[in-house]
This record gives C-alpha cells, sequence and structure tokens, in this order.
C-alpha cells in the first residue's frame, strides 16, 4: 500500500473514531419507525386529541403531551392535558394518564409549553385557562412540574400572579432552559397573545421556576386592536438556543405579512428583548400559518412544517448547517398528506444511539390533519 494511501486509510478510521454517528455533512434522514399516540374520537371521554408536545427527560426518557378536547374539536372547551411516557426511546408507550383536567369550563386549558430544567431534574408545563376570555375571566398562566420523570405531577401553580393577568399562550413546542450565557440556567417561555393582542412575548425565570418574570415581546401592528390581512401578526413560536447564546425564535406569520414564510426573531441577551431589528422572513420556509417545530442538535438547525403556502398539508423536515441562514436543498418529506402542529425533541446523552436520532410529534390525518396525534422516530444519517 502507497503511504498516501495508508494516510487516507488512516485519515478515514480516525474520521469513523471521531464521529460516530455521522457528521452533519452527511445527514440524510430516514424514518425509522412512526406510530400513531392519540387517534381522535375512538377513546372514550374524548372527542381529539390536538397541539402535540414532545420533550426528553434529564433521564433519557421521553414525555409526549397533547390536548384532550373532550367535546369537540374547538380551540375553546374543556380539555384534559394527555401524557404518555417512554423509557425505550420511542419504542413503546405508557397508556395515556390525564395529568390536568380542566373541569366543565367553557374555555378550558391551552397548551403549551414543556421545559427542562436539566440542573434541577424537573420537567415543567406551563399552559393556559381561559385565553379567549369566552364566559370567563381573568386568563391565567399555569404550570405543573414533574420532578420524577414524569411520573407524578405537582399541583398546578397560577403564575398570573407574578406575571399579571394577561391573555398568553404559552408555545405550542417546548422552552428552553439557557446552556450557554448570557443568563446560562434561565427557563425561557415563548409564546402568544390572542389575536387582538397578538404578539411573541417571552416569560423568565430564573430561579428554576419558581418566581417568572415578563421578558421581549415582539408586538402586533396594530396592538390591541382588529387585524385585517396583512398585517404583522405574530403568532405561535418555537425558541431554540445557538452556541453563541442567542435565542432564535421561529414564528408563525399569523396574517402572512410580508410573505407566506416564517418570521424568525432573535434575542442576545436570554429573552430580556426581542429586537424589530433582528426581525427577518425566511422565504424558504414557506407556510400556511401554522405552529412548527425548530430543534438544535449537534450544530444543526432543524425545521418541522406542513411545507406549503395554502393548506397543512405535506409535512417537512429541513436542516440547516448554518443557523438557518440557508437550508440543505435536500428536504425530507414525513407525511404527503394532511398535517398541522409539529414538535421535536432529542435525546442527548452524548452516547452513540442518541446523536442519531431525532423525534417528531406531529398532526397527521388522512382527510383532516386533527386526525391523529403521530410520533416518528428519524435516524438521520440514513441507517446508518
Ligand atoms: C390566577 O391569579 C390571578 C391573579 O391573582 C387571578 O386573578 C386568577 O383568578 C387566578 N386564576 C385561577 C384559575 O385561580
Ligand atoms: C412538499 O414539500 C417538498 C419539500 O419542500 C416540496 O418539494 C414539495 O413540492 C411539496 N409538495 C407539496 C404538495 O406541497
Amino acid at each position: 500500500m502507497e503511504t498516501g494511501s495508508r494516510v487516507a486509510v488512516l485519515g478515514f478510521l480516525l474520521s469513523l473514531l471521531l464521529s460516530p454517528g455521522g457528521c452533519a455533512e452527511q445527514i440524510d434522514p430516514l424514518l425509522y419507525e412512526e406510530q400513531l399516540l392519540w387517534v381522535s374520537g375512538v377513546q372514550g371521554q374524548v372527542n381529539t386529541y390536538r397541539i402535540p408536545l414532545l420533550s426528553f427527560t434529564p433521564k433519557g426518557s421521553l414525555l409526549a403531551f397533547s390536548e384532550a378536547r373532550k367535546l369537540s374539536e374547538h380551540d375553546k372547551g374543556q380539555k384534559f392535558i394527555a401524557m404518555r411516557r417512554s423509557t425505550d426511546k420511542g419504542a413503546t408507550w405508557s397508556p395515556t394518564s390525564f395529568i390536568i383536567d380542566d373541569g366543565a369550563m367553557i374555555d378550558g386549558l391551552n397548551l403549551g409549553s414543556v421545559v427542562v430544567d436539566e440542573e434541577v431534574g424537573s420537567v415543567i408545563v406551563v399552559y393556559v385557562l381561559c385565553f379567549n376570555h369566552y364566559h370567563c375571566s381573568p386568563s391565567s398562566t399555569m404550570m405543573v412540574e414533574s420532578k420524577d420523570d414524569g411520573l407524578s405531577w405537582s399541583k398546578p401553580r397560577n403564575l398570573s400572579g407574578q406575571l399579571g393577568v394577561k391573555s398568553f399562550c404559552p408555545g405550542p413546542g417546548f422552552g428552553i432552559q439557557k446552556r450557554y450565557n448570557p443568563a446560562k440556567g434561565r427557563l425561557v417561555v415563548c409564546g402568544h397573545g390572542t389575536l387582538k393582542a397578538n404578539g411573541v412575548f417571552c416569560i423568565l425565570s430564573d430561579d428554576h421556576g419558581q418566581n417568572w418574570y415578563n421578558g421581549g415581546a415582539l408586538k402586533s401592528i396594530p396592538y390591541n386592536q382588529n387585524k385585517k390581512a396583512q398585517d404583522f401578526s405574530p403568532d405561535e413560536c418555537q425558541p431554540v438556543e445557538l452556541t453563541d447564546g442567542s435565542i432564535v425564535i421561529n414564528v408563525r406569520n399569523q396574517n402572512n405579512f410580508h410573505c407566506r414564510c416564517r418570521m424568525v426573531v432573535r434575542s442576545h441577551d436570554g429573552g430580556l428583548t426581542l429586537p424589530v431589528d433582528s426581525l427577518y422572513f425566511d422565504y424558504e420556509l414557506v407556510d400556511p400559518a401554522v405552529a412548527a417545530g425548530a430543534l438544535v442538535k449537534d450544530g444543526v438547525l432543524f425545521f418541522t412544517n406542513p411545507a406549503n403556502e395554502q393548506h397543512r398539508v405535506n409535512l417537512t423536515l429541513r436542516w440547516s448547517l448554518t443557523d438557518g441562514k440557508s437550508w440543505v436543498k435536500k428536504a425530507m418529506q414525513i407525511w404527503a398528506g394532511p398535517s398541522g402542529y409539529s414538535s421535536m425533541t432529542s435525546l442527548d446523552s452524548g452516547s452513540v444511539d442518541d446523536e442519531k436520532y431525532i423525534f417528531v410529534i406531529y398532526e397527521k390525518g388522512h382527510t383532516d390533519y386533527d386526525e391523529t396525534i403521530a410520533f416518528a422516530k428519524i435516524h438521520l444519517f440514513g441507517g446508518r
């Protein structure tokens, strides 16, 4: 063997050792397995499951949540928060438990954000009651917490005393705990307001969820007034943290201001401000105005949405090796048919296995996107 080819072989072996799961340039996603976690209309007590959330836990489990709408498919109405738990990386799931029951509220609970505090090992779900002020007042921002990997949950706590009583619907998606400075350790949960008082709003906690305060806002225009088509109305959103410590928030463009695509806003101060100067429109991320998924894993930014300007169909996974400045041309179609809200997570133990997968939860159907909630385990390196 020539010296040159020996060096090449050595280099190849080294690269295998150094990047056991494959590297970002080799991403070639493969649907590894998929199962339906919830099916609307077939389980007693629940009419429709919607608004799926997915989270890792500090112990390496997965928790899936959804709104279990008791009487109809509508956003208002009485609901449970449904949860299922997997301790084997999504292969099998616990039966559904209803961790919250809003009783018979006419304008019941809405999800919501799930945020993991890795410093103390807790999982927090933030949700809203009476978001629309429909036969009720005021709106309350609520949280429940699990300190035992999702097995049991605290009594609900009302955060509106600390935050004020304005209508704030978290997420839907996950909140983040800052891993880098500024404000390492801070919990950041972002969400939106009512259609009139819409915008992206973040709430923050620097003491593991004991005390919360209002952070940055990116308000709609005209604020607190009825909107017209094409008005500026930032809505449901998903924050992620980049390695420079900034928070990038991918936002639903409710009234198609400027484009039928996603808006992105970035905070450089740990969520204290969401400067309008940082706002841009990502024309590649065409969108029918929906809650989308975003996730950073090993320096790669992933994005899921129904990639269609008009309809909630064609759930698509994209990825960016440049923090969202550009997207790899090759996208992965997860489901061609009706598909709605989506959210993602991954496990991060550093094990070779955990580097290979991301997990997507999304609304999936044949005729309507609210027929089922599907969990998809995606192998990032084409099964290798
Ligand atoms: C939550 O707290 C606010 C402010 O104290 C209060 O107005 C509201 O009624 C409370 N909500 C619930 C559900 O207890
Ligand atoms: C689905 O998404 C893919 C990837 O972006 C795109 O190439 C395709 O045209 C889309 N199809 C429809 C029907 O929107």
